[in-house]
C-alpha cells in the first residue's frame, strides 16, 4: 500500500527583486523506494508571459526521503537561469489551476538542499531549485531560451582529474543510478552534465562512454547571454550511493576508510566493468594462453627506485612474464584491455590501483606504501577489492626502512613539500616514523610520506608472495 509523507521545507528566498518567506509542502506517495508527487498538476506545458513561452516545470519523482545524499530525483522541464546561476521550475498561474497546494505556492521560493549533486560523503554539493510562478517574472528578465530536448543527467564530478575518484565518486554512481532509473544498459541513454568549471581533460573519454551527447560542464553554458534560459526536457539529478565503497575523510567526518554502510557488491563492480569493456569495443574473453602479470609504474612522483629489479623478482618468483603499464604511456583503453586479463597487479598506492577492480576472478594485487604511510589507514583499493564476492587476494607491502626512502620537502605542497613550514614544524615532520589517521586534504605531513620514492625491499617483497594462496596454487600447479 502507498504510504503518505510530507516534506516541509522552510524557505526564505529573495530571488529577482521579490522576497518571501514560506512553507510549502508536497504529498508524495511511495512506489518501492520510490515516490512519486507533482508540484502541481500539469495542465499545459508552455506558459507564457508577455509574448515569451516558459516550458511548465514538474518534479516527476524522487528517492529517500530522508536525507538528499544518494536522493535522485527526476524532473521535465528543469531551467538554468543564467543570470544567477540558479535552477527552477516554471509554474503558471496559480489562480487559474485551483489547486488546493498553489495556496501556499504563491509567488517564488527556493528549496534549498533537494538532491545532494556530489556522493563523495561530506562533500555534498547541494542542488536548490527555485519554484517560480512565471507571474513574478520581471518582463526582459529571462528572454533568451534553449530548449535542450532528451535526457540528462546532472551530478557534480568531485575530483576532478583523479582516475580513481572518477570511478569510484562519479562513473559507477552514474552508471548504476541510469541502471536503474534510466534503463542504462548497453548504450549511454542520457547526456552528462558534470556540474564542474574544470575540464575532464584525459577523462573526457571515460565519461564519454556514459554519455549520450558530449557530457556539458558548468563552462559550456557560460557564453550564453545573461538572460537566458536553458531548459532540459528530462532530467535525473543526483547519483545513488549504493555503490559507493570509500569516504575520503572530509572535514567533519572520520579520517578515511571504508565507508560504513556501504552496499557495494562485486556484482555491482562486474556490471560495470562489463559495461566499459563492451562500450571500448573490447574483447569479452581473455586468450587462453595469457600468462602475465602487470606492474603499474608512476612516472612522475612516487616512484620506485628499483622498478626493474622488482619486476625480474616478481616474474621469476611467480613464474609469469611481468608487463609495464603507466598513466603517461598507455590509453585507458590499453590498461583496462591488459588489466582485464591480468593474473597480477602489483603497484604503488595511487589511483592507478583502482583498475584492479577490472581484474578476472583469482587473481592477486600486491600494493606497495611508502615509508611512515602505514596500508590500514590508506585502504580505498583493498576495499575495493575485497568487496564480497570479488575473489582478489590482495597484500600490502609497506617500507620499514627510512635508508630506502627519497622525499621531496622542496617540492611543491601537493608533491609533497614541506619547506614552506618553519624548521622546527618540518624537523617534527622529518621525525615521524607513522603519520596518523587524517582528515582530507593535503596535510603537509601526508604529503611529504605520500610523495617519497622508494627503493623496494626485495626480500620482503618475497616473503609477502610466497605466503598467498595465488602463490601456493601456481607452485602446486608448477611443481606437479
Ligand atoms: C524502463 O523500462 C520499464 C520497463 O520496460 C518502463 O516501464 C519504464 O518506463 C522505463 N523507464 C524509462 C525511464 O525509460
Ligand atoms: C545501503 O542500503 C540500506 C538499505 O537499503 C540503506 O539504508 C543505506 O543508506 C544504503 N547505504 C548507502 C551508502 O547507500
Ligand atoms: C635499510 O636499508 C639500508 C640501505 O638499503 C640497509 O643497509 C640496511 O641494512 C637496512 N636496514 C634494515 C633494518 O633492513
Ligand atoms: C627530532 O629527532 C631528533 C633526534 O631524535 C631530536 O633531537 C629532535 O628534538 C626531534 N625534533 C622534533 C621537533 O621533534
Amino acid at each position: 500500500m502507498p504510504s503518505k509523507a510530507h516534506w516541509k521545507f522552510a524557505v526564505k528566498v529573495f530571488f529577482l527583486s521579490i522576497g518571501f518567506n514560506v512553507i510549502i509542502s508536497f504529498e508524495p506517495w511511495y512506489v518501492g523506494l520510490l515516490f512519486k508527487g507533482s508540484v502541481r498538476q500539469k495542465t499545459d506545458d508552455r506558459l507564457s508571459v508577455s509574448g515569451t513561452e516558459y516550458p511548465e516545470g514538474e518534479l516527476l519523482w524522487c528517492t529517500l526521503s530522508d536525507r538528499s545524499w544518494g536522493r535522485v530525483c527526476k524532473f521535465r522541464n528543469l531551467c538554468y537561469m543564467h543570470i544567477n546561476g540558479e535552477f527552477a521550475l516554471f509554474h503558471g498561474n496559480t489562480a487559474k489551476t485551483g489547486h488546493e497546494q498553489d495556496a501556499q505556492l504563491l509567488g517564488n521560493r527556493l528549496i534549498k538542499d533537494i538532491v545532494s549533486l556530489t556522493s563523495a560523503l561530506g562533500a555534498e554539493f547541494p542542488f536548490n531549485l527555485a519554484h517560480i510562478s512565471i507571474d513574478n517574472i520581471v518582463p526582459g528578465k529571462l528572454k533568451y531560451f534553449n530548449y535542450r530536448s532528451g535526457s540528462y543527467h546532472l551530478f557534480r564530478a568531485f575530483n576532478v582529474g583523479n582516475t580513481a575518484h572518477a570511478i569510484h565518486d562519479d562513473l559507477l554512481p552514474v552508471f548504476y543510478t541510469l541502471s536503474r532509473y534510466d534503463n542504462l544498459t548497453e548504450e549511454p541513454t542520457s547526456t552528462l552534465i558534470y556540474w564542474r568549471e574544470l575540464s575532464l581533460n584525459k577523462l573526457m573519454g571515460f565519461y564519454q562512454l556514459f554519455s549520450q551527447g558530449e557530457p556539458i560542464s558548468q563552462n559550456d553554458l557560460t557564453f550564453e547571454p545573461e538572460e537566458s534560459l536553458t531548459c532540459f526536457q528530462d532530467i535525473i539529478v543526483g547519483l545513488s550511493t549504493e555503490t559507493l565503497w570509500y569516504q575520503w575523510g572530509l572535514p567533519g567526518f572520520e579520517p578515511e576508510g571504508a565507508l560504513k554502510g556501504s552496499n557495494a557488491t562485486s556484482s555491482h563492480i562486474a556490471k560495470f566493468t562489463g559495461y566499459v569493456r563492451k562500450r571500448m569495443g573490447l574483447p569479452l574473453r581473455c586468450p587462453i594462453a595469457n600468462d602475465y602479470g602487470i606492474i603499474f609504474i608512476r612516472k612522475k612522483t612516487r616512484l620506485i627506485l628499483n622498478e626493474e629489479k622488482l619486476s625480474e623478482v616478481l616474474s621469476k618468483t611467480l613464474q609469469l612474464e611481468m608487463r609495464e603499464l603507466s598513466l603517461e604511456k598507455n590509453t585507458f583503453k590499453e590498461i583496462i584491455k591488459t588489466v582485464s586479463c591480468a593474473k597480477v597487479l602489483v603497484g604503488m598506492h595511487g589511483a592507478m590501483m583502482i583498475f584492479p577492480i577490472f581484474l578476472p576472478p583469482s587473481s592477486f594485487v600486491l600494493e606497495l606504501h611508502p615509508y611512515a604511510i602505514n596500508p590500514r589507514n590508506f585502504t580505498p583499493y583493498k576495499t575495493a577489492v575485497e568487496l564480497s564476492g570479488m575473489d582478489i587476494e590482495y597484500r600490502a607491502w609497506r617500507n620499514m626502512n627510512r635508508s630506502n626512502t627519497v622525499t621531496h620537502p622542496t617540492e611543491a605542497l601537493h608533491r609533497g613539500g614541506i619547506s614552506h613550514l618553519s624548521k622546527e614544524e618540518q624537523e617534527r615532520i622529518t621525525n615521524l616514523t607513522e603519520i596518523r589517521p587524517h582528515q582530507c586534504c593535503q596535510h603537509p605531513e601526508v604529503q611529504f610520506r605520500l610523495y617519497q620514492d622508494t627503493l623496494i625491499d626485495i626480500p620482503s617483497v618475497v616473503n609477502i608472495l610466497t605466503n598467498t594462496q595465488f602463490y601456493k596454487n601456481r607452485n602446486g600447479k608448477f611443481s606437479t
